[in-house]
């Protein structure tokens, strides 16, 4: 287990790495930052957002939380979503879930885990709307797996609805929903091929990307 001081002294010798590679890094970022793409992941600490797609600082605009669940009355979502699209003009908004997530597993078995368990009463939500596809799983593995993969299915369809999604559709910006899921065994990301691009297309990708997942 590393100390708090272990920490800090990483720190010093990552932003002396940093800066050696390129001197101007942190002033040209404190300048101002322009990231391309939204994030929005599990908090899991196996799923490390920029790691994982080779970013630096400043190319990845972030929001995680447990089972990467967007629901429409979370201020913190929807102000994080909001300000990436308003503000930074960013034009893709990536869901990325991960397979065998404690979040998504926690919704099935109905662990009771505390508090979190009203949280992930949402993914619990999304095993209801798709129980029988769940429920056929041959094991518990692919249960919760197909699960994760329904949860970012739904959560791209959630953050295509936002009133914040819907009205830079509507003044015709150009901005991509896209829905992936990381397996923590070899690391690899998958795209659902859900990516939503338009009002029009919401409900249309959404029953494709199911009808795929159910065909296996
Ligand atoms: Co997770």
């Amino acid at each position: 287990m590393k100390t708090l001081q272990s920490l800090l002294e990483a720190n010093r010798a990552w932003s002396g790495r940093m800066q050696r590679e390129d001197p101007q890094f942190f002033s040209r970022l404190a300048q101002q930052q322009q990231p391309q793409y939204l994030w929005i992941g599990c908090s899991d600490s196996r799923v490390p957002a920029n790691q994982i797609v080779g970013m630096l600082p400043g190319e990845l605009f972030v929001h995680r939380n447990v089972a990467n669940v967007v629901v429409h009355s979370d201020l913190n979502c929807l102000s994080v979503l909001q300000y990436a699209i308003d503000v930074l003009g960013i034009r893709h908004v990536i869901v990325c879930g991960h397979y065998g997530c404690g979040g998504v597993q926690a919704a099935l078995n109905k662990r009771d885990i505390g508090l979190i368990n009203n949280w992930l009463l949402h993914v619990r939500d999304v095993y209801h709307r798709h129980r029988e596809f769940v429920d056929r799983a041959a094991d518990e593995s692919t249960a919760i797996d197909r699960l994760c993969e329904l949860n970012v299915i739904e959560q791209v369809r959630n953050v295509a609805r936002t009133t914040v999604v819907e009205h830079a559709w509507q003044r015709g910006a150009t901005l991509t929903i896209h829905g992936w899921i990381y397996s923590i065994r070899d690391g690899i990301i998958r795209d659902l091929g859900v990516s939503t691009a338009g009002n029009a297309e919401v409900e249309g990708n959404f029953e494709q990307a199911l009808g795929r997942l159910s065909r296996g």
